[in-house]
């Protein structure tokens, strides 16, 4: 969808298949005067009626608005929050199969931040799964919006910002609704390799097993032991800042079909597993974010891409593995898997001296028993790190929440065999992973993402969230 700010002193002069104009039954704002004076009064006569749509959620549709320049005028019932609002407004020009919109945003508040929530939003709104199904749900009508406010620099700018967001949680959203029998560790390999040729900013290697192996990467490769699918370890290197300077890091859990292992999970739902992947969908899709956005920083990505299976040849609960850190892991449950990838990779980025190290993980259905599907879980081994993702959490509306770690959780992890053992018990079992994680990257400041609340449904249905691209991105800008 094409989406411009649209400079125009007189609303009611603006020329638009349909102006679209929130309303409230004050009808106080410039835009609400503008309209009302040059249409004889419509506005008031319809709120004398009572048939101004004031209830949240409500609009109307006058198909022949005289006195104004755009052919039709939709009202839309103001709201607290503006994406509300827009999401109103948006759906009723769809179900009036609307081409070309213009949106007076002017009275909604902070125009740069409207013109960042409605841009993610027309374009997370335009994404369709097609790629498994015969007959896809249908395109948007709507082709060109416009959204009219001052032509500043900082419109452009939140406009551009809210566009690269939204396209880049499709990208996380597509990687992750793909079943897991497309969706493979080679597949995302070749995903990241795509966009690394349409960027040159972009560089993307990718590790085989072999090369992992003499790496002595074999907490990774215990997990993808069981499969035909080979593992993969994806490196995307952006260079957009100055050359030497630190990179902010990114890793993410790469599970594209996590059955369990020998330690088999229970049938129902089994096929949400494809999701596991969902950490890693989040990077590329922030991947693709940066690279729209051109920022300027240095940033390092890191997917551990395996997939999970039982078989005669899988690792079996009390294996011991020496991990690329040297540490030894005695493996207790081959389900507990997204750490075993997660803690080679954190050894492997470290040799990058990254200024800032977060990894992205659907690691445990623990954390969905403590925080729902509302907000992804913030870990930290460096507060002040943990407050600047709180902060773009809040930023970009893609809620979080602080959670602690500490040795009382870390003894949990003790093992007779090994230097830890991969689970922790029963209890906390979203802090336990975390905790095993913090083994792994004591050397940088660092802070994991437990998605596995927050990565899927959408909206209600089982479908990938692409959250936390918001929170990732706006991280990465606020950097700049
Ligand atoms: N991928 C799962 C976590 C998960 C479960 C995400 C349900 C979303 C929904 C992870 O690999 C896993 O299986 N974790 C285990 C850990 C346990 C064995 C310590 C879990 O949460 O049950
Ligand atoms: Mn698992
Ligand atoms: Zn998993």
């Amino acid at each position: 969808m094409q989406i411009t700010l649209k400079a125009s002193k007189d609303l009611s002069k603006l020329s638009s298949t349909c102006l679209v104009l929130p309303v409230s039954e004050k009808l106080d704002s410039v835009d609400e005067k503008q309209i009302n004076a040059a249409t004889s009064k419509l506005l008031t006569r319809l709120n004398t009626q009572g048939a101004l749509p004031t209830e949240a959620g409500s609009s109307l549709l006058i198909p022949f608005a005289e006195g104004i320049g755009a052919s039709r005028l939709l009202l839309v019932a103001k709201q607290s929050k503006t994406k509300k609002w827009a999401n109103t407004a948006l759906a009723a020009l769809d179900k009036a199969n609307i081409q070309e919109a213009v949106l007076a945003i002017a009275s909604l508040g902070d125009e740069a931040e409207s013109c960042r929530v409605i841009g993610q939003l027309a374009e997370t709104r335009s994404y369709r799964y097609t790629e498994t199904v015969s007959k896809p749900k249908k395109a948007s009508p709507l082709k060109k919006l416009g959204l009219a406010a001052a032509n500043k620099v900082s419109n452009k700018n939140a406009l551009a910002q809210g566009k690269a967001i939204g396209s880049g949680m499709n990208v996380a959203r597509n990687l992750g609704d793909l079943p897991g029998n497309f969706c493979t560790p080679t597949h995302l390999a070749k995903t990241a390799q795509k966009l690394g040729r349409k960027h040159s900013k972009l560089k993307v290697t990718v590790l085989s097993e072999k090369q992992m192996a003499e790496l002595g990467m074999h907490s990774l490769l215990s997990v993808t032991a069981g499969t035909v699918q080979p593992a993969k370890l994806i490196v995307m290197e952006y260079s957009g800042g100055k050359k030497g300077d630190a990179p902010h890091a990114l890793v993410g859990k790469g599970i594209t079909f996590d059955s369990g292992g020998i330690s088999l999970k229970p049938g129902g739902k089994m096929d949400e597993m494809k999701y596991d992947m969902c950490g890693a969908a989040s990077v590329v899709g922030t991947m693709s974010t940066v690279c729209d956005l051109d920022l300027s920083l240095n940033v390092v990505a890191v997917i551990a891409a395996a997939e999970n299976m039982p078989a005669g040849n899988a690792t079996k609960p009390g294996d011991v593995v020496t991990s690329m850190s040297g540490k030894t892991i005695e493996i207790l449950n081959t389900d507990a898997e997204g750490r075993l990838v997660l803690c080679d990779a954190l050894t492997y980025v470290g040799k990058f001296k990254p200024a800032s190290v977060i990894d992205i993980a659907t690691l445990t259905g623990a954390v969905i028993v403590a925080l729902g599907h509302h907000r992804t879980a913030v870990y930290s081994n460096n507060d002040e790190l943990g407050q600047e993702l709180m902060s773009a959490s809040k930023t970009a509306d893609d809620a979080a929440w602080p959670m602690p770690m500490g040795e009382e959780y870390r003894a949990q992890l003790k093992s007779n065999y090994a230097d830890l053992g991969n689970i922790g018990g029963p209890s906390a079992g979203s802090i336990t992973a975390a905790c095993f994680l913090s083994h792994f990257t004591e050397e940088y400041r660092w802070a994991h993402l437990d998605i596995a609340g927050t990565a899927w449904p959408y909206n209600g249905s089982k479908a990938a969230s692409g959250r936390p691209v918001p929170l990732l991105s706006q991280y990465l800008i606020d950097r700049c």
